[in-house]
């Protein structure tokens, strides 16, 4: 019995480092992060090197973690290419109420970063509410992988899309129907016409873009300092269908 132990310990030691970050691993990071956040129990996260919330270092021991959340929502995003995930929670009906965006990335096949931009009552259009009803009608399905964007396709979709606040001359990939979360408040009215080219602000540069891409659901998520470098903690989180954006998804730390 030991013996067989031993060989299966010196087994996984001996993979290569990109066995480590297959598809499923992944899965398995993140599911273990929505138990982590469910329970109240940071335990399987400790391994990170590096902790943020709302982009300053925080004790993943005390912070958000720490806390068991009643979660009714989760989706995630899983990067083969950068052995990196993204998570979206949303917390409608606990005591506090919470919308929560996480990536986390690996070293050696090991958690080694775990940022979260924790949003709640203050923050940019905050309706955990309106979240949960919009965020849960969208579908966002695995992408038959005929019809699969490449990665600098689905990356590019977002840069346009963020350059747009800096540079009205941007071609950004428009889909249709195309709908925005951002916050609790939604721009689609479930109509095939519903585009998400109703306007965005002008003169705000977004910069300090930090990617998570997964080509399986032709989707991207973003950290950004929204307005300049030390600006609003921010996530923007798109999803591309045929090169053209379908959802997108924000939210933003303003308390503080
Ligand atoms: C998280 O999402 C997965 C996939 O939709 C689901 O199976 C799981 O039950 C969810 N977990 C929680 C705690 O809601
Ligand atoms: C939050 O969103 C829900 C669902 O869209 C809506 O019924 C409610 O009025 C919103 N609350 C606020 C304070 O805007």
């Amino acid at each position: 019995m030991r013996l067989l132990a031993t060989f299966l310990l010196s087994a996984v030691a001996a993979s290569p480092a990109i066995a480590q970050c297959s598809y499923s691993s992944l899965q398995q990071v993140t599911a273990n992060y929505v138990t982590s956040q469910l329970t109240g129990d940071p335990g399987p996260l400790t391994s990170a090197t590096t902790y943020t919330e709302n982009f300053k270092p925080a004790d993943i021991s005390t912070g958000i973690l720490a806390q068991p959340l009643r979660i009714d929502h989760n989706r995630s995003l899983h990067d083969t290419t950068q052995c990196a995930t993204y998570t979206e929670i949303i917390v409608a009906n606990g005591p506090a109420q919470y919308v929560i965006g996480t990536q986390i990335r690996l070293l050696d096949g090991v958690v080694n970063q775990v940022d979260s931009i924790i949003t709640t009552e203050g923050d940019w259009i905050f309706n955990a509410t309106g979240t949960l009803y919009y965020a849960s009608r969208e579908d966002w399905f695995t992408i038959p992988e005929a019809e699969r964007d490449t990665r600098e396709v689905i990356q590019a979709g977002a840069d346009a899309y963020l350059d747009l606040f800096n540079d009205p001359t941007v071609d950004v990939p428009w889909g249709t129907p195309c709908a925005r979360l951002e916050g609790g408040a939604y721009t689609g009215r479930g109509l095939p016409t519903d585009s998400c080219n109703v306007g965005v602000p002008s003169g705000v540069p977004i910069v300090n873009r930090r990617y998570v891409i997964d080509e399986t659901v032709g989707t991207v998520d973003t950290f950004v300092d929204f307005n300049g470098p030390g600006g609003r903690p921010d996530s923007h989180e798109f999803r591309l269908e045929k090169g053209k954006l379908r959802y997108i998804h924000t939210m933003t730390y303003m308390r503080g």
